[in-house]
């Protein structure tokens, strides 16, 4: 399980005044809702009481000390703790405030961060980035008001290395190892610009569906590295991921059963595991991506691990 920051600040680190943020951004609100949707948050008291209730859709964990009791939220006494209740579930979000981020920024592999160009009073600042994490993502809003920067950090820890086509690939295949998609685009994308080798261009393509980049280049790429070599499994895997990923769930399942025919193990196994079958989403008028079948499909695992 990856574990991430989720955060908003202002131009002079501010992300709250009085107990709330000092801002209306609903662009920043419908993002951290999209990032954050079906995946678990936690967050410090008076993070929740400025939120006044459950995020829907999403397992709420506060973390406190004092023994309270939070209504539709599990509590949790310590980071380690919220850290510990958190079993397969693919990212944990850790949504503020101060004193959590700044302890999480110890154990997390990943940062969302908005930055709001603008000053704003405030009594709650985010903490300093530690030289550990890079900025692998950034997307420019310059005409919202005001203008905003959507950064992703993730962990890199060992630093150095060349930037040829070699180094890109192995630091690359290094951040997929870890789950860093965002990284491990970055890395591939370079080397992609080097050297279009298929092998590249395949697991480029994995990365950017999985950091949410263009699906449609990713399928294109996914489908180009196994044109050049139809029989390659590693193509296979990840052109039958991105295929899921990119809504397209039935073709995905057909090109990952390909790959058990033509001898790939237990990879293909997993994710077909994953995605072949799951059970009807609670309302099957609605899509499964609908935010209330994510809730009460969530509810339902839950009460069947009770
Ligand atoms: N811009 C953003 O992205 C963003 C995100 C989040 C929050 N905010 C803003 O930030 C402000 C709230 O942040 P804050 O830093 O003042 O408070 P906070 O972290 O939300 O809440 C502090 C309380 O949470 C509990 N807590 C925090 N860390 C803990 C830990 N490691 N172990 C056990 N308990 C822990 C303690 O509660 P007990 O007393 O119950 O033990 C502590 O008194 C608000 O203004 C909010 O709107 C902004």
């Amino acid at each position: 399980m990856i574990i991430s920051l989720i955060a908003a600040m202002s131009d002079n680190r501010v992300i709250g005044y009085q107990g709330k943020l000092p801002w209306h951004i609903p662009a920043d609100l419908t993002r951290f809702k999209e990032i954050t949707m079906g995946h678990t948050v936690a967050m410090g008291t008076r993070t929740f009481h400025s939120i006044g209730h459950p995020l829907p859709g999403r397992r709420n964990i506060v973390v406190s000390r004092s023994g309270a009791r939070f209504n539709g939220c599990e509590v949790a006494r310590s980071l380690k703790e919220a850290v510990d209740l958190v079993t397969g579930d693919e990212e944990l979000f850790i949504c503020g405030g101060a004193g959590l981020y700044r302890e999480a920024l110890l154990i997390s592999q990943r940062i969302y961060l908005t930055v709001i160009h603008a000053s704003y009073p405030g009594d709650v600042y985010f903490p300093e980035i530690p030289a550990t994490f890079a900025e692998v993502h950034r997307e420019e809003r310059p005409n919202a008001n005001p203008p905003l920067t959507y950064l992703v950090f993730e962990r890199v820890d060992q630093e150095g290395g060349g930037h040829d086509p070699a180094d890109l690939r192995r630091k690359g295949f290094d951040a997929l190892g870890r789950k860093l998609y965002f990284l491990a685009r970055s890395c591939f994308e370079e080397a992609y610009s080097q050297q279009e080798s298929p092998e590249i261009a395949s697991h480029l393509a994995y990365c950017l569906a999985k950091s949410g980049g263009d699906i449609k280049r990713a399928l294109n790429l996914a489908e180009m590295a196994l044109g050049s070599e139809p029989h390659n499994l590693g193509f296979l895997l990840n052109l039958g991921r991105v295929q899921v990923i990119a809504g397209n769930k039935e073709r995905g399942l057909t090109t990952l059963r390909r790959g058990i025919q033509l001898g790939g193990g237990e990879e293909f196994h997993t994710e077909i595991a994953k995605w072949g079958t799951r059970s009807a989403p609670p309302i099957p008028s609605l899509p499964r991506s609908h935010p209330l079948n994510k809730y009460l499909g969530m509810l339902r695992y839950k009460l069947r691990r009770h």
